[in-house]
């Protein structure tokens, strides 16, 4: 690619940015929030028109109008959301878009062999005819690499493919790639995970607000600290812990909380824990085990079967609106499903759910003049990247749509906070800056439950951690009392005494 040059408004995305990739390596994309990662190889798969520049393929000029120009070229991109149909299997999936035909009947055995034999050669053990619903997440993403596969991919893209993956997935993934790149295909990943980059990548390229800083650096001449100091151009903290000054008496609890799913499984059993004045209780666990019932059952989204939650000894209970008045802020695993208005400026995103407040209306009129210098005190503390918060929130990128609404909840006051996943996509520096600040919401004496598939985040942050696993609670401990091949044995269902062993 070549002086790639993009503007949006308000926003020069890429400032002439040359960019090469070559075959049979692993290509790992670093940068900030906002530094146009996402853009770039939007442009490369088609998805987006540069307003200049040009991209060559074996020296070959190519211009694309859309991602099937860039498929027949052998460009397939992984998105950070999957889009895959889960009521459809894995096969059907795969094949969706380019059926082969025999006659006007779609050829099922052709697409199913077909799928089997890279199955099979890539050792992915999925079965082709699992409804896609039923796979894990990093199975999932493992159909999404198989689509890829099947259209013959060349080229690999990955935008933030480990963010939903546990350790185990991701070294999974890895292996893929690695086998991926013996066979000459050439992988770009984008990843926020910097000690992942270190291990899979071949060669490191970083962007800052939209322009090439350095491309060709190795990961063997260097370390995450350094790297994070390259793409955020300070020293950032990664690691060190900060264990709560002074814990004090139940704040939060829950009481044989069991919830079923819209369809009437169980999907949290009978649990029950305190969280106390000054902790933040971390919940350790892979997608899909119940963790997403028990928010909704701690935020009013749902009513539980059975069971009793309580802030500061009274219960909880009543609608979402309820909790919210009572002092409960949340932040939602899903942003673009359940944290935000895609199509409503980034300003009214910042205020959901506390529209109703007195600093934000009076006799249900809105009072937009306070709102706006609301939001934009909100947008210069957390940093987020944009040129106007009347913009919709939409334009932002995946990092900085999740700042805002950390934001929202961050700059009001609560008694407790239930927390999913709160740096999801964001960079190293602004990650610092988002642990620090739920350090002080915990340091005033208040309650705080995150829930995170991240294992570093949730060790770090934590003062306490459980692990769920199907519905139950199978270990409560210290946060560093199990390593974190211990923890993942755990969250994948092996017993307490059979993780011990493995530690002794
Ligand atoms: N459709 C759009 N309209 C307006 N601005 C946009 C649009 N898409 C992206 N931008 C802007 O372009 C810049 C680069 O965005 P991009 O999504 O490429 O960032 P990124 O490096 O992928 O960040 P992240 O790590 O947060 O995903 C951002 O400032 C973003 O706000
Ligand atoms: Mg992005």
């Amino acid at each position: 690619m070549s002086e790639i040059t993009k503007r949006y408004p308000g926003t020069l995305a890429l400032n002439k940015v040359d960019a090469r990739l070559e075959e049979g390596e692993i290509l790992s994309l670093l940068g900030e929030n906002g530094a146009g990662k996402t853009t770039l190889m939007k442009i490369l798969y088609g998805m987006e028109k540069p307003d200049a520049g040009e991209i060559f393929i074996h020296g070959e000029k190519v211009a694309f109008n859309n991602p099937n120009d860039a498929i027949a070229r052998g460009i397939c991109m992984v998105h950070q959301h999957f889009m895959l149909v889960p009521a459809f299997t894995v096969v059907e999936n795969v094949i969706a878009g380019i059926e082969p035909r025999k006659g006007v009947f779609i050829d099922r055995r052709a697409a199913e062999s077909k799928v089997a034999a890279l199955v099979e050669k890539y050792r992915f053990n999925i079965d082709p005819h699992a409804k896609v619903e039923s796979l894990s997440v990093g199975e999932q993403q493992r159909v999404e690499i198989l689509k890829a596969l099947y259209r013959d991919a060349k080229i690999l893209i990955l935008d933030e493919p480990s963010a939903v993956l546990t350790p185990y997935e991701v070294d999974e993934l890895f292996i893929t790639l690695r086998f991926l790149r013996e066979q000459g295909t050439s992988i770009v990943i984008i990843t926020h995970k910097l000690k992942e980059t270190m291990n899979v990548a071949d060669r490191v390229m970083v962007l800052r607000n939209g322009v090439l800083i350095h491309d060709d650096v190795k990961p063997a001449d260097t370390n995450p600290q350094e790297l994070s100091e390259m793409m955020v151009g300070r020293l950032i903290q990664l690691e060190a812990r900060h264990p709560s000054p002074r814990i004090g008496g139940v704040k939060f609890s829950v009481k044989n909380l069991t919830v079923k799913d819209e369809r009437g499984c169980e999907k949290v059993k009978d649990v029950s824990f305190d969280i106390r004045e000054g902790e933040i209780l971390g919940i350790a666990g892979i997608e899909g085990n119940g963790q997403c019932e028990l928010i909704e059952a701690l935020t009013g989204l749902t009513t539980p079967e059975s069971g009793e939650v309580l802030l500061d000894g009274k219960p909880l209970c009543g609608t979402a609106r309820d909790f919210i008045d009572r002092g409960v802020g949340h932040v939602p695993e899903d942003r673009t499903h359940m944290g935000l208005i895609a199509p409503m400026t980034i300003k009214c995103n910042m205020i959901l759910g506390y529209q109703d407040c007195p600093d934000m209306s009076r006799h249900k009129l809105m009072r937009w003049k306070e709102i706006a210098t609301y939001a934009e005190t909100c947008r210069e503390e957390f940093g987020v990247k944009t040129p106007t918060v009347e913009a919709p929130v939409s334009s932002l990128s995946g990092g900085n749509q999740q700042k805002v609404i950390i934001a929202r909840v961050l700059s009001r006051e609560h008694e407790a906070l239930i927390v999913a996943h709160p740096t999801r996509g964001i960079d190293v520096g602004a990650q610092e800056y988002i642990h620090n600040e739920l350090y002080k919401f915990r340091d005033k004496g208040k309650a705080m439950l995150l829930i995170s598939a991240d294992l570093d985040e949730v060790v770090k942050l934590s003062d306490r951690l459980l692990v769920i696993y199907e519905g139950r609670i199978v270990a409560d401990c210290a946060p560093e009392e199990f390593s974190k091949v211990q923890l993942g044995l755990l969250m994948t269902g092996n017993s307490l005494e059979s993780v011990k062993e493995v530690g002794a």
